[in-house]
């Protein structure tokens, strides 16, 4: 992890970065460039967008970056963040581990260009048995400018720490993350940050008759978990709590209707929705956040074991209902329907669940956003969206009519467990909002949580989305 602070005078000796929007241009005289080095960069300047300048001064380098967005709206914000993880690499390619800044810009652009910088610093290199890979690629950022204050960067690093450990979680091998390690691994942050946890196991959930966790289990060596986190901060504003449910399908091969070709690839993130909800409450306790909120996390692997369920099957779920099941690989819905189900005993004011749930939410928007629906939550999505404005992690809002209920209508049970051929990420979620009876947001992540292309400030592999998009919504969504 990056270590940042702030520093009051530049050193003579080390790296500099001096960040200037177009408007303080003039002012790049006071900072600690010479005459001819202002000059050459007003004049390379001129019209373009942004340039960048690197003075090598053979130890030291003077790193320059004239950025023509002055203004304050969402998508400048962006391009510092995309500048701050251009400038990690830069650094990374030319072995700067000690960086000073100099900021000639909005703060919160300043705050910006910060948080892309040390997104961008991730390395899952657990399994690099090559040394040289294993050295963090920079160190210490110090950053000199009187607005900025140590609140603001204690927290960046947290949101940035609980992001880290997301993405952890998700590039773990199902060797590694289980239901039961991602349980263990859900219930050390909450130790850590003085929440409440409690773990159940196999024998706990037949207990209970979570139908649809069992269901999904039956094909699998490994035994399922359910977990209970409770954050509840001694003076909260709400009086009701919120809950926040994360599909954990620590792999999903698709059960017996197994996955073809390389479909199968990546799901050892299909538990993302857990490690998001779960390091998101993580932050929110090290942040101090003023919100009650309760945690549940469904977990097992999705496999075609002697005696996994079937097509066929109608299973008996923790609420009573019956389900048909017409595709063992529409099993994230089957676990989170117990956990929906559970949450009701909360009376919450609002219930969000993430989940890597549809392939068809992920064809719908691409890489680019959470496909979302709700019901009875009008206000609370659109306050979602402008959080997700705010830290570029974007919602598109799905529509939930009362059609797309008939797709799940089963002719021998209450309902099954996939629609038609059309709008699979609807469907998916009008199964989800059977189970539920408060004001429920759905966001199916698939489409975001992990990437096979590098880009900017996420990494290869989990991207830990929606973490900073969460954070920022409680955090803000009582004001
Ligand atoms: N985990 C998958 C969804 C997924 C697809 C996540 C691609 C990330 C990337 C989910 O369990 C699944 O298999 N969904 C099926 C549902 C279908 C059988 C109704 C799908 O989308 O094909
Ligand atoms: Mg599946
Ligand atoms: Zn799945």
């Amino acid at each position: 992890m990056i270590n940042i602070d702030k520093i009051q005078t530049i050193k003579q000796d080390d790296s500099v970065i001096i960040i200037c929007n177009q408007e303080n241009i003039n002012k790049l005289s006071e900072s600690i460039l010479s005459k001819a080095q202002c000059e050459f960069i007003k004049q390379e300047y001129a019209d373009k967008d942004s340039v960048h300048f690197s003075f090598n001064n053979l130890n030291r380098y003077i790193l320059v970056d004239v950025i023509k967005e002055c203004g304050t709206n969402y998508q400048d914000k962006e391009k510092y963040r995309r500048l701050g993880a251009k400038t990690l690499q830069l650094c990374d390619n030319n072995n700067i581990k000690d960086l000073q800044m100099i900021s000639l810009c909005e703060k919160d652009m300043l705050i910006g260009f910060i948080e892309g910088m040390i997104l961008a610093s991730y390395v899952f290199d657990n399994y690099k048995t090559d040394h040289k890979r294993l050295i963090h690629p920079f160190d210490n950022l110090h950053i000199c400018d009187k607005d900025i204050t140590k609140e603001d960067l204690d927290k960046l690093r947290i949101i940035f720490e609980a992001t880290e450990k997301c993405r952890d979680l998700i590039n773990e091998p199902v060797t590694v993350i289980n239901a039961t390690t991602l349980a263990e691994n859900i219930r050390a942050m909450a130790e850590e940050t003085g929440m409440k946890c409690e773990i159940w196991d196999k024998a706990k959930i037949e207990k209970e008759k979570m139908g649809g966790i069992l269901a999904v289990n039956k094909g699998s060596k490994e035994p399922p978990t359910f977990t209970i986190v409770e954050y509840k901060p001694e003076k909260h504003l709400n009086s009701r709590p919120i809950v926040l449910v994360g599909k954990g399908i620590v792999y999903d091969t698709g059960g017996l209707n197994i996955k073809t070709g390389n479909y199968m690839n990546d799901m050892k993130d299909d538990m993302s929705g857990a490690a998001t909800m779960a390091t998101t409450m993580y932050a929110c306790a090290r942040l101090n956040v003023p919100i009650h909120i309760i945690g549940l996390f469904p977990a097992t692997d999705n496999r075609p074991g002697e005696n996994a369920y079937a097509s066929g099957d109608i299973i008996n779920m923790y609420d009573g209902t019956n389900v048909e099941v017409v595709n063992t690989d529409a099993e994230g819905r089957m676990i989170l329907a117990d956990a929906l189900a559970f949450a009701k005993q909360y009376n919450p004011s609002l219930v969000i669940d993430a989940a890597t749930l549809t392939g068809a939410a992920q064809r719908a928007i691409g890489p680019f956003g959470i496909v979302a629906v709700q019901q009875d939550a009008e206000h609370f999505i659109e306050v979602m969206k402008t959080c997700g404005k705010r830290v570029y992690e974007r919602i598109a809002e799905f529509p939930f009519w009362e059609e797309y209920d008939d797709c799940i209508k089963s002719e021998i049970a209450d309902i099954k467990n996939s629609g038609e051929s059309y709008a699979g990420m609807i469907t998916a979620g009008k199964f989800l909002a059977y189970f539920t009876n408060y004001p429920y947001i759905h966001l199916d992540i698939a489409g975001v949580s992990f990437t096979n292309k590098k880009d900017a400030y996420n990494r290869l592999h989990a991207t830990g989305f929606g973490v900073r998009l969460l954070v920022e919504f409680l955090s803000t969504y009582h004001k």
